[in-house]
């Protein structure tokens, strides 16, 4: 069975680790912003959207944003403050490997600092490819297992094996991102071209990609003022790209197709069984699956779509 990292099984809030970590979140939102500036569409998909730090990126689409993330607790902890900043948001608890939504539908998503948590990235980007209309727009940022102080270690080591394009697991100690003592969770850093590779099997071409958070060190953050650091930052985005020294990278993906298919109007239309994908049949607080007979709960806004 693939393992899932699920933060509510340790109570683990996510958005505490962001407290001291504005550098980061800029540098991530220049891209996305970047990269959105020109979207159209209706259905937009932040898959692992847990408190949503990404909002800011897309607040200017009206309708209509989804947040899916795992972690219910998380959904329902800051539903108010996602709705206060985008009274549109619908929010739905469900495992990406197997999401709640019909074939064809979602015009653009993001998958932000999630893909470290997947152990089968192939079965996910599949899930992605489906529910997305064709030439929809993927947006992928992924940690990168070749940034500049992994080489550095690494060829100090002699330790040529990592260099190989398997995922590197990243030792998880204490309790962090769904981990405990004891306990490891699935924290994942990529290869570049296995990534290329995932998601042109996956009938994903890259558009663009990007370089990001060149500064990822503490002495610098603390030592560099702000706004240089993101000057900083902005040129290096644009012209160092093509090294892959960074710790993060971002990919602007899209969908390979050609027919435009169905034009979906209403949130609840694009919605099915996750097991069966089959057609649901809503009551007030419910929805049943008219195949399996699954019944998937929504309390406060919040939909359950977990199996
Ligand atoms: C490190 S956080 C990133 C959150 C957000 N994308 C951001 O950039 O701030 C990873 C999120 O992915 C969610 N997640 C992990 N595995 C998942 C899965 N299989 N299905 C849905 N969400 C998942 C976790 O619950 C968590 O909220
Ligand atoms: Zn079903």
């Amino acid at each position: 069975m693939t393992k899932i990292t699920d933060y509510d099984k340790f109570g683990y809030d996510y958005k505490e680790y962001w407290k001291d970590r504005v550098y980061e979140d800029k540098a991530e939102r220049i891209v996305l912003e970047r990269y959105l500036k020109d979207f159209k569409g209706k259905f937009f998909l932040d898959i692992g959207g847990s408190f949503g730090r990404n909002l800011q990126a897309y607040r200017f689409i009206d309708e209509t944003p989804i947040i899916l993330d795992y972690s219910l607790k998380t959904l329902k902890k800051y539903k108010n403050e996602i709705l206060k900043q985008h009274p549109k948001v619908r929010l739905i608890a469900a495992n990406a490997y197997n999401m709640p939504f019909k074939k064809n539908c979602i015009d653009a998503s993001i998958l932000i600092r999630t893909l470290h948590h997947i152990e089968e990235q192939e079965r996910l980007f599949d899930e992605i490819n489906r529910v997305m209309k064709n030439n929809g727009i993927f947006i992928l940022e992924y940690a990168n297992k070749l940034h500049l102080k992994a080489r550095i270690k690494w060829l100090l080591k002699l330790d040529f094996d990592k260099f190989s394009t398997q995922p590197y697991q990243q030792p998880t100690k204490g309790h962090f991102e769904g981990s405990r003592d004891g306990e490891e969770a699935t924290f994942l850093n990529f290869h570049p071209r296995n990534i290329t590779k995932l998601l042109h099997n996956s009938d994903f071409k890259i558009l663009k990609k990007t370089n990001c958070s060149f500064f990822r060190i503490k002495f610098l953050k603390k030592l560099v003022p702000f706004p240089l650091l993101m000057a900083f930052e902005k040129f290096f985005q644009k012209t160092l790209s093509w090294t892959n020294i960074s710790p993060s990278i971002v990919l602007k993906n899209q969908k390979i197709g050609e027919k435009a298919g169905e034009t979906f109007q209403s949130f609840e239309e694009i919605l099915c069984c996750p097991g069966c994908k089959e057609d649901l049949e809503f009551s007030k607080q419910n929805a049943k699956c008219k195949n399996c007979k699954k019944t998937f709960e929504q309390e406060n806004g919040i939909w359950d779509f977990r199996i």
